[in-house]
């Protein structure tokens, strides 16, 4: 117990995506200001609709899900996300080595749970994407960061990858189309992350959530499929790919040898039968939305509004004296860099919140990703392009005279 009779375990565990600059932009919307939020990876609420095809699943199957499902998922969905993964290489897997989850943080929060002792360590990417931090804290085991390159467009550094690797170390977790940076790993750096694992037994955990969100015709590769010798644990889900992030669809597939990865599946299997089973609401749409990719590539050509939006801010921001950027390749996210010396930038939070002030626009600074320095932030690029135009040209002439005081 803590000085405020709360659990230790959560003394760790933060989010600034929902933190303290997201909380001032709740207030002034109180207040009766209109902030732009550009915070959160939530396609539904920029005006993106669910495909048709996953509607109606949901409404005609909505008798069939009414009773608790296996505790791994119902087999439908099972066999739909088995053949998902077979069809992207990874080999040596069946029903049994997939679980349905309510989203992917609910399957990191348990996998880590289920994985990892007291004193663990996990190498995670940094900057990183605070849900597998915090779940490495709650389940008592320590963090360790690597750091992907931005001059290398935001590549992990396989060098520090192998200087953080320690008798502690159980497994490295690659999230791959990445958040924040937006990169797409290649083939190459999977393989040498991959033998790094081999050298050391490790355990590779990859975050797969935006593997349908690759914007510039780039093969995204899974990591399990050059990994057949090793335990992997792979994370997917519906919530970006089909606009569903409300229902709360993820799931893991285990692969690699049965004895690797039979034991983290069965410590996997106490911790599912104590929920019973995922939202199986949910698992309907599984079928439909794996046979139904046409409706996420349209976001993604020219034309489609994923690709239309990145052009838009990037278009504005490269104009920006101060800002530089590496262009997202995947997903809806931009890390940029911002000159911190010209502004004066001592706190990254309070350029956030400056900013906010100034021109009711809500962006997330780089320390939200853990990421050191004071000179990075993440842009949401959800909004119509018209709407972003605006916000970064807003963000312009922010900066056009701001110095940090
Ligand atoms: C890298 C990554 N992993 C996992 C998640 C969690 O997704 P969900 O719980 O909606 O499936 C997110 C959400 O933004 C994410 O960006």
């Amino acid at each position: 117990m803590n000085s405020l009779g709360t659990s230790d375990k959560l003394s760790l565990v933060r989010s600034d995506i929902r933190g303290p600059v997201y909380e001032e932009a709740l207030k002034m919307q109180a207040e009766g200001k209109k902030i732009l939020k550009l915070n959160t990876g939530n396609p539904a609420a920029f005006g993106f609709t669910m495909p048709e095809s996953v509607k109606t699943a949901l409404i005609d199957g909505m008798d069939d899900a009414v009773a608790y499902c296996d505790l791994r998922g119902m087999k439908e969905a099972r066999e739909a996300i088995l053949s998902y993964h077979l069809s992207k290489g990874i080999a040596g897997i069946d029903l049994n080595d997939i679980f349905l989850s309510n989203g992917v943080s609910e399957a990191v929060q348990m996998v880590t749970l289920s994985y990892l002792s007291y004193g663990d360590e996990i190498l995670l990417p940094s900057p990183n994407y605070s849900l597998w931090e915090n779940c490495a804290y709650l389940a008592g085991a320590k963090p360790v960061f690597y750091r992907c390159c931005e001059e290398n467009e935001w590549m992990p550094d396989l060098e520090d990858m192998r200087s953080k690797v320690s008798d502690k170390t159980r497994a490295i977790l690659i999230i791959n189309p990445n958040n924040p940076t937006g990169a797409v790993y290649s083939e190459t750096i999977l393989k040498e992350i991959v033998s790094l694992a081999r050298e050391h037994d490790l355990a590779l955990f990859s975050d797969e959530i935006y593997d349908r969100l690759v914007i510039d015709d780039l093969p995204a590769v899974s990591t399990a499929s050059l990994a057949p010798d090793l335990l992997t644990v792979t994370f997917n889900g519906l919530s970006k790919s089909h606009i569903v992030c409300g229902f709360r669809c993820g799931w893991t597939v285990f692969s690699g040898p049965e004895k690797k990865k039979m034991p983290l599946r069965e410590s996997l299997t106490k911790l599912c039968s104590m929920r019973l089973c995922s939202n199986t609401l949910a698992q309907l749409a599984v079928p439909y939305a794996l046979r139904d990719n046409e409706s996420t590539k349209a976001m993604l050509i020219p034309g489609g509004r994923l690709y239309e939006q990145r052009e838009a801010v990037c278009s504005v921001l490269e104009h920006i004296d101060g800002i530089r950027f590496v262009k997202n390749r995947a997903a809806f996210y931009l890390f940029p860099k911002i000159d911190k010396e010209k502004f004066n930038i001592r706190n990254d939070q309070q350029f956030a919140l400056d900013l906010l002030h100034a021109k009711n626009l809500l962006i997330i600074p780089g320390s939200g990703f853990g990421h050191k320095g004071n000179d990075h932030f993440r842009i949401v690029m959800l909004p119509q392009k018209e709407i972003l135009k605006k916000a970064m040209e807003d963000l312009g002439d922010f900066l056009s005279d701001y110095k940090q005081k």
